[in-house]
């Protein structure tokens, strides 16, 4: 019988008539634990599973662009299963327009999980505030958390496997969901994503076919919209944009048009770029135990933050020896 719709059924079952309740994440993880993972998970278990069948459950989630790819593998009228495949990088810092379960499959990530202290909301769309990491977890196959919705649950994961896999089971809600940054900085990422992530790529086209003009269309397009669509636009063209160009022209129509808020948008985008780096170099160390190391730098630049937040998550031990431990655990499992 297939792995995927063993659960999928059970929870269904589980979760009785009408519409999910909020121990919806609890039944969830709970049916999880009662499948062990097969042994054989991995890139080729998944193809053999997608690739051989005629027709693959309704893709419900066709336009997440979430996961390397984000393969439906059950789905009924009130939730959906998915695989989430991914290769070396990290995950936006996000609180969740949604609520389950997810479960390791194989490979191995690191989750680091925040709270969020809310200031202020200077326009719709942007939050202000203080975000702060209270733990960080080395999760492997088998590990299972519940997904709360909105702030009750605000994570990122550093997926380090190639790919790693995560079993997710989630409800269809579609409620806010904000991507932080380590500045503070709270925005929603889906209002008016379609028109934003369209003209992004527009803006990407023009730039593919006409670059000595792009500059010059591109402050002029800045110069209209709010911070919200500021802020959306620059994210969805992080790869594309030049760096001297994001903290030079564009820094400061930014700072122009929106002062400290303007300021907090480009420097979480310098953050982001500089950990895209930081996971390049990951992508290309072997030793398993380096590359967690690296990938950690990315979050945590200074050593000593990166000491604070697994000695918060792991009172009882040592954090140095903790993260040694984990050194350990990620070369066995490579
Ligand atoms: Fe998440």
């Amino acid at each position: 019988m297939d792995y995927f719709k063993e659960i999928g059924e059970k929870l269904s079952a589980r979760c009785g008539g009408g519409e999910l309740g909020e121990n919806f994440p609890e039944l969830a993880a709970g049916v999880l634990a009662e499948f062990p993972v097969p042994t054989d998970i991995g890139i080729e278990f998944m193809a053999d599973w997608a690739l051989g069948r005629e027709r693959l459950p309704e893709q419900v989630n066709f336009h997440s662009g979430f996961g390397e790819p984000p393969l439906v593998v059950y789905e009924e009228p009130r939730f959906f299963a998915e695989v989430l495949h991914w290769f070396h990088g990290r995950t936006s810092i996000h609180g969740h327009g949604f609520y389950g379960a997810y479960q390791v499959l194989a490979g191995y990530s690191v989750e680091a999980e925040f709270s969020y202290r809310r200031d202020e909301e200077p326009v719709p769309g942007i939050q202000v505030g203080e975000l702060d990491p209270r733990g960080l977890r080395l999760i492997t196959p088998g590990d299972i958390t519940q997904i709360l919705p909105e702030e009750a649950f605000i994570h990122t994961v550093m997926h380090m496997g190639n790919p790693s896999l995560t079993l997710v089971i989630r409800n269809r809600g579609e409620l806010v969901q904000y991507d932080y940054a380590m500045n503070g900085l709270g925005i929603d990422a889906h209002r008016d994503s379609q028109t934003h992530v369209r003209q992004a790529q527009v803006l990407c086209a023009y730039h593919a076919a006409n670059p000595e003009g792009f500059a010059t269309r591109f402050l002029e397009f800045l110069q209209a919209g709010d911070a919200h669509r500021l802020a959306r636009i620059l994210k969805e063209m992080e790869r594309e944009l030049d760096p001297e160009f994001l903290v030079g022209e564009i820094r400061e129509l930014a700072v122009a048009r929106f002062g400290s808020v303007g300021e907090l948008i480009i420097d979480s985008l310098t953050q982001t770029i500089r950990g895209n780096m930081i996971w390049d170099e990951v992508a290309e160390t072997e030793d398993p135990a380096m590359q967690l190391r690296t990938s950690l730098l990315d979050l945590f630049p200074e050593n000593e933050d990166l000491l604070k937040v697994v000695g918060r998550t792991f009172p009882d031990r040592d954090p140095a020896d903790v993260l040694d431990s984990w050194a350990e655990t990620v070369t066995k499992i490579s």
